[in-house]
């Protein structure tokens, strides 16, 4: 992977190319499930912040129907490799009667989108789903219900794409797998 960080540490998994193309297929399955949605009663995208807001960008604007955007902040991680198993979730949503696309990076042990999904259908949404770039099934300790997927990762660690370890790594266009 080029760039400013070492060569040898990041290996890359999906180039800029392959996450593009990718996107696109996902953004026209969205706006053919979601067609019969309308300007006053759009597809209302909650993006899940930080890691998801540069997929989010560009699947935005493969979408061909009424879309809506807003962003939840949630975060396990901390400086570390592993969950801290403890979700801060903030928020100022309305949601109640909205057809909702949650929109990740990567769920992992499937603790923050679980616990977001409890959060948001107490509010009472007309429907929702959830979209997400990588899906990590191995590392799963809390199963979830996928509606998109990008691409099924093995178990390693994965930087790049909005993806970060100690908040570095995001800016990187492709994304790739962290040397331990
Ligand atoms: C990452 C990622 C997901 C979550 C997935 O967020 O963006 O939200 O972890 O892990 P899980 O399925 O084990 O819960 P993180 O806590 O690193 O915050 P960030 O997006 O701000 O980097």
């Amino acid at each position: 992977m080029s760039g400013k960080y070492s060569h040898n540490a990041i290996k890359t998994l999906f180039s800029a190319d392959t996450i593009d193309t990718r996107i696109r297929e996902i953004g026209k399955a969205i706006s053919n499930d979601y067609a019969m949605l309308t300007p006053k009663s759009p597809l209302h995208l909650i993006v899940v912040l930080k890691g998801a807001f540069i997929f989010a960008a560009d699947l935005l604007r493969t979408i061909t129907i009424p879309c809506t955007i807003d962003f939840i902040r949630a975060s396990s991680y901390g400086s570390e490799k592993t969950s801290s198993g403890t979700v801060t979730i903030k928020h100022n949503l309305t949601v109640a009667n909205r057809h909702v696309l949650l929109v990740e990076d990567i769920i992992d042990t499937g603790l923050t989108i679980q616990q977001i999904t409890a959060e948001l259908m107490a509010m009472k949404p007309a429907s929702l789903g959830i979209c997400s770039l990588l899906d990590k099934p191995d590392a799963r300790k809390h199963p979830v219900d996928i509606t998109y997927t990008g691409f099924i990762v093995p178990d390693t660690f994965i930087v790049g794409y909005g993806i970060d370890y100690d908040e570095r790594y995001r800016e990187l266009p492709s994304l790739g797998i962290l040397d331990s």
